[in-house]
């Protein structure tokens, strides 16, 4: 295959049927994510939020742009910048992956390092890239209330699960991180099969998205929300018919599983997402209920080498 443009190859990521795990009567599929450009679905987004900005006016080129990110989005959006001639500045925590970090500089980002604090305080990297975009007047993508963020995952993510599985779907289960992917593909869904498909949130345990005022102390599985209820989340609470709970061990431990009798290396966020899709298909097997769970692997283990070590004791 010759491709002239990488761009072009965004989007159109294959579906597999987990093949040992699914629980008895019950298909779980997975929307292999990771094999996207840069490795994530971000790169979806990120097209989408830059093209808006561009056809906004906010951005013309050699321009500058910034965004707050756990990570992909600011690997999608300095690879899309450099594709497109622009400086990207990309606000992301310290706990991030080193390797997302160096991935961010190789390919031309300024990264700007921030603690891992509540989105409200004036270090987090929300309130320090709205800072940014304020004194050198260049567009805050902000992917967290980004209405572009959901369109993207409406337009493209969303018909091609529809579309490869024939309209075979009784439940979306996705991590909230900006619920972007959730709000998108859900509403999708609703409008093509009805309430008779369910949309089904995953956070880690503790989120504020499932315990209100909640947030501190909660459990960390990178790309998910913890500590902030995301605009999107908020504007698309009735897509979303459950949320489920997921601790970083059980998601680690589905991980494990995954990889080693599925096959497919998916980052941490994959795991909490199939243990949410394995614990939902196990309830409905026990009621003798046929149904057809679809899921993402956002991204894959090789962005976290220290997960790889760390998955090996279970194997
Ligand atoms: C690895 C990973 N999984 C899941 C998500 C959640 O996706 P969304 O932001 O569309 O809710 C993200 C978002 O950053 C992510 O990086």
């Amino acid at each position: 295959m010759l491709v002239d443009n990488l761009i072009s190859l965004i989007g159109r990521t294959p579906i597999v049927k987990l093949s040992r795990l699914s629980p008895k009567g019950v298909n779980i599929f997975v929307k292999l994510e990771y094999l996207n450009p840069t490795g994530s679905h971000k790169d979806r987004i990120a097209l989408y939020m830059v093209r808006d900005a561009i056809n906004k006016g906010l951005l013309s080129p050699g321009g500058k742009l910034v965004e707050a990110s756990s990570g992909n989005t600011a690997i999608s959006v300095a690879w899309i910048s450099s594709l497109l001639g622009f400086k990207p500045i990309l606000v992301v925590n310290e706990n991030v992956s080193p390797n997302k970090i160096n991935a961010i500089k190789a390919l031309g980002g300024e990264v700007v390092l921030t603690p891992y604090v509540p989105a409200e305080h004036p270090q987090s990297k929300y309130s320090v890239a709205r800072r940014i975009s304020e004194e050198l007047g260049i567009p805050y993508l902000n992917q967290m209330g980004n209405e572009a963020n959901v369109k993207a995952h409406y337009e493209t993510t969303g018909p091609e699960i529809f579309e490869d599985l024939k309209g075979e779907i009784d439940y979306f289960v996705m991590g909230v991180g900006t619920c972007g992917t959730l709000a998108g593909v859900g509403t999708y869904l609703k409008d093509r099969l009805g309430n008779k498909v369910k949309v089904i949130g995953v956070a880690p345990k503790g989120s504020r998205v499932v315990h209100k005022g909640g947030g501190e102390g909660a459990d960390y599985i990178e790309g998910l929300v913890s500590e902030y209820i995301p605009e999107i989340f908020s504007r698309y609470v009735n897509v979303i018919d459950s949320i489920v709970e997921v601790s970083y061990n059980d998601a680690v431990e589905t991980l494990a599983r995954i990889v080693k009798y599925e096959g497919i290396l998916g980052g941490p966020s994959t795991g909490a997402n199939l243990c949410a899709s394995i614990r939902v298909g196990e309830e409905l097997s026990l009621q003798g209920v046929k149904a057809n769970i679809v899921t993402i692997a956002a991204d894959s283990i090789f962005k976290y080498p220290q997960l790889i070590d760390h998955i090996v004791k279970y194997s």
